[in-house]
């Protein structure tokens, strides 16, 4: 049998650096648990653009297309700020996504006990949190058209993005969610404005639809995605999973990774139709982006790539024990009190450096065996 491909695409910012300390965590596990991948390499989002004038080659595109799982580090910085639209760094995300057809993203906001102090929420709200959030992330109003910026023929301009999704595109994110539940706490919430677009009236009826025909042993309630941000914040230990669309989900990851503590911990897999290995197409990402104010200081997290690595153990290759061993070293090494500068409260101790904090998570992973 032939190793698993993985393709690293560390792209800009803080992107090579978090992907470094991930590089000796699969080095660790191809040394001592016999899990050893086919490992190459590849340019995206500035870095591609700086090399090939394009934001994602479509070279690098095939062997994407190619391999059993993706890892990315993150796109964009403020050099690319002027750029036109159709080569800026983010575009060569949302093209591996979107030909990549991975259509259900999953982002977990999971609080580690030892950051429960950190979260901007008081502790006995996010203490022992876990709730899964899958965002649709090949449709809707990112993708959707019309688009673009055009005259208004009044002497004005007028921007144009449209929100669309068809009955297959709902209903195959749904099944991914409620999958994903019986798995965990049973429980699904739908986020959508059925009060005010039509978009959202469909996804609410589809969603129904996939849940009494295929999950009718699965909870679902509904709610309105201003409402479902509210009780985020209120009380986000009533949920289980969240299934969303790509514009809410993204919203909603983003506040609910900051339930956490610090986006430097969240990961996020991005996953579509199975290949023929049976596999599904995977891309695993880090939710923080590419963080240029801090770039080349060696003061990144690296444990939210990290994670993502391990959700590729757990997705892409059924290792679910060594992705909880992963998940359980990186947890030792916060709890062992090694931190990034923003899992620090200031003026509480030096500050680990990104190197030194992969280091920790390679020893943690060292004292498991
Ligand atoms: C995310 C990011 C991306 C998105 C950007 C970088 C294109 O915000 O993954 O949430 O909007 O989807
Ligand atoms: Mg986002």
């Amino acid at each position: 049998m032939t190793n698993p491909s993985l393709l690293i695409l560390a792209g800009d910012g803080i992107g090579p650096e978090v992907m470094a300390e991930v590089r000796k965590v699969i080095d660790w596990f191809g040394a001592k648990r016999d899990l050893k991948f086919n490992v190459s390499e590849d340019l995206v989002g500035g870095a591609a653009y700086d090399a090939h004038g394009t934001p994602l080659h479509d070279e690098t595109m095939a062997r994407a297309q190619n391999v059993d799982a993706v890892l990315l580090g993150a796109v964009g910085g403020p050099k690319y700020d002027d750029l036109d639209f159709s080569v800026k760094p983010e575009r060569g995300l949302l093209r591996l996504r979107k030909e990549m057809d991975l259509f259900a993203n999953l982002r977990p906001a999971q609080c580690f006990d030892a950051l429960a102090d950190f979260s901007s929420l008081k502790k006995e709200i996010v203490s022992d949190l876990d709730i899964m959030i899958v965002r649709e992330l090949t449709s809707g109003i990112y993708f959707g058209e019309p688009r673009g910026i055009m005259d208004d023929n009044e002497g004005g301009r007028v921007g144009v993005n449209t929100q669309r999704y068809t009955t297959n595109e709902i209903r195959r994110v749904a099944r991914s969610a409620f999958e994903l539940a019986r798995r965990r706490g049973n429980k699904v919430c739908s986020m959508e404005k059925a009060n005010v677009m039509e978009s959202g009236i469909l996804w609410r009826e589809e969603v129904t639809w996939v849940h009494q025909n295929e999950y009718p042993d699965v909870e679902l309630s509904h709610m309105y995605a201003d409402a479902g941000a509210m009780q985020l914040c209120r009380w986000p230990k009533q949920f289980d999973v969240i299934v969303t669309d790509n514009l809410f989900g993204d919203l909603l990851s983003d506040m609910a990774a900051m339930l956490t503590g610090s986006l430097g911990m969240l990961p996020s897999a991005s996953l579509g139709a199975p290949m023929e290995n049976g596999r599904p197409k995977a891309l695993y990402e880090p939710v923080h982006g590419s963080a240029p104010d801090i770039a080349g200081q060696g003061k990144a997290n690296p444990c939210a790539c990290i994670l993502s690595f391990a959700m590729a153990l757990r997705y892409s290759f059924d290792q679910g024990p060594e992705a909880d061993r992963l998940e359980a070293a990186v947890e030792k090494v916060l709890a062992d009190g090694v931190r990034t500068a923003d899992l620090l409260q200031s003026g509480t101790g030096e500050p680990a450096t990104t190197s030194q904090m992969g280091d920790a998570v390679v020893a943690a992973l060292e004292a498991s065996l």
